[in-house]
């Protein structure tokens, strides 16, 4: 079947709590300096919300990022039929952050759901939106990545806790005819259940329930094979950003700008060499955020397109690996 319709993102926006956490106050707590954070990792501060701050948990930050997103795209919050929320992180389990979004935001006419594919959540959640737009049964979408990972963080575990950070992005996808040069071209998703020990929380959903003699334990915290994941991550990336190449027909001096999940800068770059990619091409905001999930993505989109660096008619190619585990690629022409 042909579709009638396809998806545009109109609007884009970010949002970050206002405490900075760098890498040497990491270091006064835990055995790790700034500079093995800095060469192992690329990061070098991160922001992380303030606990009990009502304007800092997750559907705040979602809120502040859907609201820059909607002003771009000049549109209302009554415009918006549909709210997809990729979180792990969420404020409550029930409700749905999503739920408590849309009453912030006042999108009286959405239904809102969350989704969790951990850091890919934000490009599972967008396909997902561009189905429900080429149907035809949406027409405004508004699609959130947002992550308050530091309450899931073990802060005396080195090995994960230099990692994370908090954040959100937003995107609103709008229908638009299939024909249009701005669109989303396609995504390509995998998700792989075997490999779930590499990144989990043991303990908090119905599977484990926490108690004190298990909080005490840490299994209410990330738990992190980091050197696996390394692995893993590497080779996804490559492989989900050479098959969208490929299935377009596209070299890579086609494309204008890369956007991977941001990690680790060595991840990064490891991808970059494997696919023989400039780094000049490659969009980075892990040194200042380092990893906020579901939010890389959408936030470091949201600060390139404002600063001017994607242009109309550019094309932009997003790719994610996260827990699961969970990987993917969407192909965008702006
Ligand atoms: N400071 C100082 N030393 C450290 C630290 C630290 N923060 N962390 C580990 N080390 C030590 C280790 O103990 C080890 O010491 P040893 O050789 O004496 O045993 C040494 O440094 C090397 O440790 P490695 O684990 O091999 O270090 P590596 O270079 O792999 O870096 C890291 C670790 C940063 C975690 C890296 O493996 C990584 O980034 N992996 C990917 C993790 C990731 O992407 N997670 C997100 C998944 S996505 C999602 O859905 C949330």
């Amino acid at each position: 079947m042909t579709n009638l319709y396809a998806s545009r993102i109109t609007g884009t926006g970010s949002a970050f709590p206002k405490r900075r956490l760098t890498n040497l106050e990491i270091a006064q707590n835990i055995e790790t300096s700034d500079e093995w954070i800095r060469e192992r990792t690329g990061i070098v501060e991160r922001r992380i919300s303030e606990p009990g701050n009502p304007d800092e948990l997750n559907s705040s930050l979602g809120l502040a990022a859907a609201k820059r997103a909607l002003e771009m795209a000049g549109k209302r919050p009554e415009d918006i039929d549909q709210i997809l929320y990729a979180t792990a992180s969420p404020d409550t389990i029930i409700p749905s952050t999503a739920c408590w979004l849309q009453q912030k935001l006042g999108a009286k006419n959405a239904w809102a759901l969350d989704m969790n594919a951990a850091c890919s959540g934000f490009l599972y959640a967008l396909t997902v939106a561009d189905q429900f737009i080429k149907t035809g049964s949406s027409k405004t979408i508004l699609v959130i990545g947002s992550e308050v990972l530091s309450t899931f963080v073990n802060w005396k575990d080195r090995g994960s806790c230099i990692l994370f950070g908090d954040g959100a992005g937003a995107v609103i996808v709008e229908r638009t005819t299939a024909d249009s040069p701005s669109r989303i071209i396609s995504s390509h998703l995998h998700s792989d259940g075997s490999f779930w020990e590499l990144l989990h929380v043991p303990a908090g959903g119905s599977a484990m329930e926490v108690t004190a003699a298990r909080h005490a334990e840490g299994l209410d915290k990330v738990h992190m094979k980091g050197k696996e994941i390394f692995k893993v991550a590497v080779k996804t990336l490559s492989d989900y950003a050479a098959l969208a190449l490929e299935v377009n027909h596209l070299k890579l001096s086609d494309l204008d700008w890369f956007i991977p999940h941001q990690a680790n800068l060595r991840i990064i770059e490891a991808v970059a060499k494997r696919l023989d990619l400039p780094m000049e091409k490659v969009l980075l905001n892990i040194e200042r955020f380092g990893n906020t999930s579901s939010a890389t993505v959408p936030s470091m989109l949201d600060e390139a397109v404002r600063d001017g660096r994607i242009k109309s008619g550019q094309t932009v190619l997003m790719d994610v690996f996260g827990a699961g585990l969970t990987y993917g690629s969407v192909l965008v022409r702006w």
